[in-house]
């Protein structure tokens, strides 16, 4: 009797099972589909627009850059997908909530990577970042996609399921003093995509965190001094789309920023207040 009850529980399992590995081949063949990406325009977006460029895909670009959008727009048709592009302003989060519902409704995303950001840090001659940059990173890197995040959730949930990028940054996990309000977005965004992945795990929404460490782009282009453990953007691009086939929760890379984290995370407050005092770093404006 005993082994029948055994038998019997086996069975259910690998019927559990069995269901688990169709739910997640449906997946993974509709995460290849229709594709969000924000910050297309830039550096990361625009290399992860053209890894995942292909007949049988709709990519939707968005980016502030209309010559930017329309030349990647181009290279990506040319090898074989279909192309949406849009302008968005992420400061305006009630423009971009209407924008993502709009393309959802022609275009049922699969996939929604959130990449568009900003950094900034007080340069070298201010006393204290400026309280506009800070508000607009908060809205740009945090706010917005955030909200777009459970917008597109939404979505995702009422047909079954989907996939959500959500790109952060190692900056997240260190106090750094010259750039609270960069540093406080990311770390925003880690903590919210944390819990929402598991608010949205039963809805069949898969949500990964990406932090890079220093990606060359136009971004960490503009930072005065070393930027250790550099990667190109294709190679940035490369770790994300894997980490999302993956449903990996969290990825750090390159990976000495996984290893700093933890030492950050060992180090008392004290003699780690005491470091990041002495850490200076400075970037050019914008547009320079
Ligand atoms: N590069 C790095 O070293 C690094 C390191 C850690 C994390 N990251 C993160 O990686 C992501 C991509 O950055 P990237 O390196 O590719 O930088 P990037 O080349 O400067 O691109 C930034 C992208 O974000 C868009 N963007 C900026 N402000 C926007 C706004 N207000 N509204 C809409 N879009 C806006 C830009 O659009 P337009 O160009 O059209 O204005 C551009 O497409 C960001 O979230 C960034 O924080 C980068």
């Amino acid at each position: 009797m005993a082994k029948a009850r055994h038998i019997l529980t086996r069975l259910k399992g690998s019927s559990r099972r069995d269901k688990s590995i169709r739910n997640s081949a449906r997946i993974s063949d509709r995460t290849l589909a229709r594709i969000l990406i924000t910050g297309a325009s830039g550096g990361i977006g625009q290399a992860l627009a053209l890894r995942y460029a292909a007949p049988g895909r709709t990519l939707v670009l968005w980016g502030r850059n209309a010559t930017k959008l329309r030349i990647l727009a181009a290279s990506c048709q040319e090898r074989g997908a279909h192309v949406l592009t849009r302008e968005v302003d992420l400061t305006d989060g009630q423009a971009a909530l209407r924008a993502l519902r709009e393309d959802d409704d022609s275009t049922p995303l699969d996939t929604v990577i959130l990449c568009a950001g900003l950094s900034d840090m007080k340069q070298g001659h201010e006393k204290t970042e400026q309280a506009e940059t800070v508000l607009e990173l908060g809205l740009v890197n945090y706010a917005t996609p955030a909200a777009l995040t459970m917008a597109a959730a939404d979505r995702m949930a009422q047909r079954g399921g989907g996939s959500i990028a959500l790109i952060g940054s190692v900056a997240a996990y260190h106090d750094l003093p010259f750039a609270a309000g960069y540093g406080g977005s990311k770390a925003g965004l880690a903590r919210f995509a944390s819990s929402a992945r598991l608010a949205l795990a039963p809805l069949g929404v898969r949500l990964t965190l990406i932090a890079p460490g220093f990606v060359d782009t136009a971004m960490s282009q503009r930072i005065i001094g070393p930027r250790p453990f550099l990667v190109t953007p294709d190679a940035a691009a490369a770790r994300i789309i894997s980490a999302l086939k993956r449903d990996q929760p969290e990825i750090i890379f390159p990976w000495p920023f996984a290893v700093l984290r933890i030492i950050d995370q060992l180090t008392p407050r004290i003699l780690r207040d005491a470091i990041m005092r002495r850490v200076s770093a400075d970037q050019r404006p914008r547009g320079d």
